[in-house]
């Protein structure tokens, strides 16, 4: 695996990045002051109220709350992974992400090599089914399904020949680049010999996030086994993380209310032939956490289409496991069944695209679709019934974190087995399943401020550390007037580690922007505590601003000497203080005089 990005690097590139260019590349700022001005591009709004600050690098919006550095944005907006975005930004730097140690040159220089052979594949496998002699096979084929050059185009689909070695006629004989064709699953070796994986094959290239492809699904045209042949895992292919059709989706709009997703190579590709453009399918895999998290990257509705028989709703239930811990209060996961025999290729056909919507998006959400899945596992009518449905009940409420769904749903059930919510909470929530929803950080960044927004006091009611940290995010040069003070980290106070870890980024970056100090706490529930602070008006005119600093980093530095005293004095009561505690405490004892 690649070594980790340097952190420095990462400083390095926000700097140089301008969000406003990178910002308005994807959409059309307009200044307004000092700022620029824009509708979000993250909800719906007619009067703009996203604003961008070229002084401090960060973004804001006054109505989602919606807010970050260069690099969030290029996440949210592209639905990008922290990783792909940085990438994303020194591509357009002209840099090349370095690794830390651990990562081997090497191993880049090869993954890159491993994209464009694929890249160079996917053209050529599009270029041979426009070559005569396949023509009428193989668009043929796709007309006889429906599928027009327009949809073809747009993913990509091709056709691999019949042939053993059109990938070595393709690429040469060259010793290194067969290898990489083997390594990326193209070239199968078996007793010295390699030849395609994929002949005589409807070709569905897979692509990345990014674009890039990293895989196939090759259906065969007539009859044949297997029906269809995917790409092995390899380094830059693992399947049970990538969602077939996502890039294609956000090509054709990047804001989609909802997502659909489905199981097969050619569901994808009908919808989007009836104008259904948000489907994506799962590669043969069950769902998993990482997909839906892909998906609530982009939209905030996901709804899970599978077979209306008894394989589907055990599928069903199995997506359920991952999905129920990812439900939040904006957040939606809704389960569509279809009849028995169909599949969205074969229904869309059927009933059209309009209807096809309508049914989606009235599928029950994944809450009632449970429910009602186990109380069809036991038999209400019986005296036992509905403590049976309690019971079953259980394991799946210890997985819906979001306390409003879990609340609601304990509410719900309490209903069908007619106990009181009070009563079936003490019965089923044991005290080690009441811990709310772990905000899974131990990160001691987090544990000082606020977890929520709504409790973020006044500027003018700060704590003198949070003051502090305002002014240094606001005015990054003012760390040149701070002393040394390694006994801050020593405070009992909260936010004193933010602090001290803010003064340390400023010291060695003077030339910092907000957008990459903030950079730092990514991840934690910090940052937009930070951000906040950034965007605030302080009331100190600027001339004043390093004179309260420096009052408050000496009003600190006396609250940790009286801290200190108190300790030394509650330690000589337990036994004699060594010589230089004494030395310490005596002093401590004229200073605070
Ligand atoms: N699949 C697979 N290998 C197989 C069969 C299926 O990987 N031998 C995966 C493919 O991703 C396929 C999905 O499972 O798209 C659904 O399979 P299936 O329902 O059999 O095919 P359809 O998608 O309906 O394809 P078609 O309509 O072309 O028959
Ligand atoms: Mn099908």
């Amino acid at each position: 695996m690649a070594g980790r990005i340097p952190k420095s690097f990462i400083d390095d590139l926000i700097n140089r990045s301008d969000i406003v260019e990178v910002i308005e590349r994807r959409i059309t700022l307009k200044r307004a002051g000092k700022n620029y001005q824009a509708c979000c591009p993250f909800h719906n709004e007619k009067t703009p109220s996203f604003s961008v600050s070229p002084d401090k690098q960060f973004y804001y919006c006054f109505g989602c709350g919606a807010t970050g550095n260069v690099v969030s944005f290029v996440m949210e907006y592209d639905g990008l992974e922290f990783v792909d975005a940085i990438e994303d930004l020194a591509h357009a730097q002209g840099l090349e992400v370095p690794r830390e140690a651990a990562s081997q040159q090497p191993q880049r220089q090869w993954q890159h090599d491993l994209y464009s052979l694929m890249g160079q594949t996917a053209q050529f496998y599009q270029q041979q089914l426009k070559q005569p002699k396949h023509r009428d096979r193989v668009v043929g084929y796709l007309k006889a399904r429906g599928v027009s050059g327009e949809i073809a185009r747009d993913y990509g689909l091709g056709f691999a020949p019949d042939e053993w070695h059109s990938l070595q006629a393709l690429f040469g004989h060259d010793q290194s680049i067969n290898k990489s064709l083997v390594d990326c699953g193209m070239l199968i070796e078996k007793d010295n010999n390699r030849y395609d994986r994929f002949r005589d094959r409807l070709m569905f290239p897979i692509r990345d996030r990014r674009g890039r492809v990293i895989a196939f699904g090759g259906r065969v045209i007539d009859k044949g086994e297997p029906k269809y042949l995917n790409s092995p895992e390899t380094e830059i292919f693992h399947k049970g993380q990538e969602l077939y059709g996502l890039y294609e989706m956000r090509q054709f709009q990047r804001k989609n209310d909802w997502a659909l997703v489905v199981e097969g190579y050619m569901d994808v590709v009908a919808l989007a032939q009836f104008g259904l453009r948000n489907a994506v399918a799962t590669l043969g895999t069950a769902t998993s956490s990482t997909h839906i998290q892909q998906l609530f990257r982009v939209c905030p509705k996901i709804i899970f289409c599978f077979d209306g028989d008894r394989a589907g709703r055990d599928a069903a239930l199995r997506a359920l496991n991952h999905a129920l811990p990812l439900v939040r209060d904006n957040r939606d996961i809704r389960v569509m069944f279809l009849p028995d025999g169909e599949d969205p290729d074969t229904q869309v056909r059927q009933i059209g695209a309009e209807a096809f919507t309508e049914q989606a998006l009235a599928a029950p959400s994944i809450f009632e679709f449970l429910l009602d899945y186990l109380r069809n596992q036991v038999d209400m009518n019986t005296f036992e019934g509905p403590g049976q449905l309690a019971n079953l009940a259980k394991p799946f409420l210890a997985l819906i974190q979001d306390p409003i769904h879990h609340e609601r749903f304990l509410q719900q059930l309490a209903l069908q087995v007619e106990l009181s919510e009070e009563r079936l909470k003490q019965l089923l929530v044991m005290p080690n399943d009441t811990k709310q929803a772990p905000e899974k950080e131990t990160d001691s960044k987090s544990k000082s401020l606020p977890t929520s927004h709504a409790s973020l006091p006044n500027i003018s009611q700060l704590t003198p550390i949070r003051r502090a940290i305002t002014l240094l995010l606001q005015r990054p040069t003012l760390v040149t007037e701070v002393p040394p003070c390694d006994w801050l980290r020593e405070l009992n106070q909260p936010g004193n580690e933010i602090l001290c870890e803010m003064i340390e980024i400023l010291q060695t970056n003077p030339n910092i922007t907000v957008g990459a100090i903030i950079e730092h706490w990514r991840g934690t529930s910090v940052q937009p505590h930070l951000v906040k602070l950034a965007s605030e008006e302080l009331l100190t005119p600027e001339v004043g601003q390093s004179q309260e600093l420096a009052d408050i980093m000496q009003r600190l530095n006396q609250a940790y000497k009286t801290q200190r005293f108190e300790q030394l004095q509650a330690r000589s009561q337990r036994g004699p203080l060594s010589a230089e505690e004494k030395r310490e405490y005596q002093s401590l004892l004229l200073e605070l005089k």
